[in-house]
């Protein structure tokens, strides 16, 4: 697995005001939504085009569009949901997918409890929106089942990446195999012993959605 850590400072201004615990919802779901396009600039580099011509107003012009079939963008629910518009607004034509996740707090296993999925996926780039990447259980569960599924690639965007749940991931999908990268943007301290990220940003879906 590759990881990226984007750094830049616009992304560090915007997740500087979403860790900070005095910034409500509202606040917290745009900062979200800013933040996805930010990181889906580095996240598409590979996104798969097509040579096409079109006629400006002056000559002929070679340039790409989105290649088919169209990506296919999955959020975990419920944070992962936060991503999703910022995610579309860049990839128009993506087909959208939804897995339901939601980590047990006391033993820190993932389960899955819903698959909406395109019943056809084999071959495709996918792109996985979730907030936090803490133990790693959530992600490498998704990346399992999608890869299963047929999924050629796979992309996860995290806004904030704990060193356990990154060594995680490289266990479980190191061995080369199908391409995962991992673009993030932060990989913090450490897990305290809740399985909460530190620093952090608390609970994701919590402050997204009360
Ligand atoms: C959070 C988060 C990830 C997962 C990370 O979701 O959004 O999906 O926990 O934890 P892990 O890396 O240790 O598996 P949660 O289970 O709280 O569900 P929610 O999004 O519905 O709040």
């Amino acid at each position: 697995m590759k990881t990226l850590v984007v750094d830049h400072p616009l992304v560090a201004h915007k997740l500087t005001a979403l860790r900070d615990a005095r910034t409500d919802s509202q606040t917290f779901r745009r900062l979200t939504d800013e933040l996805v396009t930010l990181l889906a600039y580095e996240a598409t580099r590979d996104v798969r085009v097509t040579e096409v011509t079109v006629e400006t107003p002056v000559a002929e012009a070679h340039g790409v569009r989105l290649a088919r079939p169209a990506p296919l963008v999955v959020p975990i629910l419920r944070a992962g949901l936060g991503m999703l518009e910022g995610m579309t607004r860049l990839l128009p034509t993506a087909e959208v997918g939804f897995l339901g996740m939601i980590r047990d707090e006391g033993t820190l296993k993932a389960e899955t409890y819903a698959t909406r999925l395109p019943e056809d996926i084999s071959g495709r780039q996918c792109y996985v929106l979730d907030p936090m990447l803490a133990t790693g259980g959530t992600l490498a569960a998704a990346v399992s089942l999608l890869f299963d599924r047929g999924t050629e690639d796979i992309t996860a965007l995290c806004l904030v990446s704990s060193p356990e749940g990154v060594a995680h991931m490289e266990r479980v999908f190191g061995g080369g195999g199908r391409p995962l990268r991992l673009v993030t943007a932060a990989l913090d301290e450490r897990l305290n012993e809740a399985g909460y990220i530190v620093p952090g940003l608390g609970d994701a879906g919590d402050r997204l959605y009360g």
